[in-house]
C-alpha cells in the first residue's frame, strides 16, 4: 500500500493524525492529511476550554470543523479530551469540591451528547498521574474532589455514549520500568476487577532525550492488553524523527493484537507543538521524511 492509513488497514489498524482546525485552509496540509491518514484527533478543539468556555454554554464550532472534515474525508475520530487538569476554562479553574465534581460530570455529558455515536474512542481522562517516582496521582483540582473522580468520569462517559471506546490517556507510561507506568497499570487492573467501564489505554508516546523510546514498550502494551483493555498510541512524535525508532514503534503496535492503531501528533514538523525537535513524518514543504518511509515500510511488512 502507498499511504499510511491503507498500509495500517492491512493489519486491521488505523494510522491517525492530530489536526488543527485553523490549518485546514492550508492546501498542502489538508491534502497530506486527507491522503495519508484514516483517524483524526482534534489537537486542541475538543478540550474543555474550547468546548465549554462558559459554564453550561457549549461551543462546538472548531470541534465540528474538524469532525466534519474527518467524516467528509472518510476518517474516524478520536475524542480528546473530557477531563484534564490542564486547558480548563477559567470558570472551572475556580471551582472545587462538589461543584467541580458536578461541573466535570456536566461537561462529559454535554460534549458526549453532541457527538453521541460518532466517536470511535474518547480520551475520557487525560494525564491524571504524577511525574517522577511516586507512581501516584497528580495533584490537581479534580484530584482534590476525591480520588474516585476518575471512575466517576468513566461511569458518566459510559452512560453518555455506550458505543464509544473509553480510554485513559497519558505520557511517560511507555517504559515498563517507570513508576508512572506501574501506577496507571494498577489503576486499570483495579478498574477491571471492580467493573469500572474502561476500554482502552492511550500511550501518548512523546519520545525525546528525557523520555526516550525503550524496546520494553512492547512489554508495556502487552501487559496492559492482558488486563483486558485495548491499547493505542495516541500522540506519537519522536525528537529527531529517527526512522529506526519510528519503525520500532510501528512494529510494537503490530505485535500486540489489542493495539488499535497509531496517531502522530501533527502533519509536518512546522505543525508540531515542539517543531524545533523536528519530530514528525513530513518536512515543512510537505515532502516525506525518511521516517515516513520507515513507517510505511514497517506497515507494509518490512
Ligand atoms: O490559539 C491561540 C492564539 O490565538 C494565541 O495567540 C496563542 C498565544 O499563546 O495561543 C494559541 O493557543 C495555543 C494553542 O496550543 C494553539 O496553538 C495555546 O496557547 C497552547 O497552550 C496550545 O498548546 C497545546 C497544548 O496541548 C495545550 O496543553 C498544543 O497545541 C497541543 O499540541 C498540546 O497537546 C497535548 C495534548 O493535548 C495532551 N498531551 C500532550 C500534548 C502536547 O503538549
Amino acid at each position: 500500500e502507498s499511504t499510511l492509513g491503507a498500509a495500517a488497514a492491512q493489519h486491521g489498524r488505523y494510522f491517525g493524525v492530530a489536526i488543527a482546525a485553523n490549518r485546514l485552509n492550508d492546501s498542502t496540509y489538508a491534502s497530506i492529511a486527507a491522503r495519508e491518514f484514516n483517524m483524526v484527533t482534534a489537537e486542541n478543539e475538543m478540550k474543555i476550554d474550547a468546548t465549554e468556555p462558559n459554564r453550561g454554554q457549549f461551543n462546538f464550532t472548531n470541534a465540528d470543523r474538524i469532525y466534519n472534515w474527518a467524516v467528509q474525508n472518510g476518517k474516524q475520530v478520536r475524542g480528546h479530551t473530557l477531563a484534564w487538569y490542564s486547558q480548563q476554562p477559567g470558570w472551572m479553574q475556580s471551582l472545587s469540591g462538589s461543584a467541580l465534581r458536578q461541573a466535570m460530570i456536566d461537561h462529559i455529558n454535554g460534549v458526549m451528547a453532541h457527538y453521541k455515536g460518532k466517536i470511535a474512542q474518547w480520551d475520557v481522562v487525560n494525564e491524571a498521574f504524577a511525574d517522577g517516582n511516586s507512581g501516584g496521582r497528580r495533584d490537581s483540582n479534580l484530584e482534590r474532589t476525591g480520588s474516585d473522580w476518575i471512575e466517576v468520569a468513566f461511569r458518566t462517559a459510559r452512560n453518555a455514549d455506550p458505543n464509544a471506546k473509553l480510554c485513559y490517556n497519558d505520557y511517560n507510561i511507555e517504559n515498563w520500568n517507570w513508576a508512572k507506568t506501574q501506577g496507571v497499570y494498577r489503576m486499570v487492573k483495579d478498574f477491571k476487577q471492580r467493573g469500572v467501564p474502561i476500554d482502552c489505554v492511550g500511550f501518548q508516546s512523546h519520545f525525546n532525550s528525557g523520555s526516550p523510546y525503550d524496546s520494553n514498550f512492547r512489554t508495556t502494551l502487552s501487559e496492559f492488553a492482558a488486563l483486558g483493555v485495548d491499547v493505542a498510541i495516541t500522540e506519537l512524535d519522536i525528537q529527531g524523527a529517527s526512522p529506526n525508532t519510528y519503525a520500532a514503534v510501528v512494529n510494537d503496535c503490530l505485535a500486540v493484537s489489542r493495539c488499535l492503531g497509531i496517531t502522530v501528533w501533527g502533519v509536518r514538523d512546522s505543525d508540531s507543538w515542539r517543531s524545533e525537535q523536528t519530530p514528525l513524518l513530513f518536512n515543512n514543504d510537505g515532502s516525506k521524511k525518511q521516517a515516513y518511509t520507515a513507517v510505511l515500510n514497517a506497515l507494509n511488512g518490512g
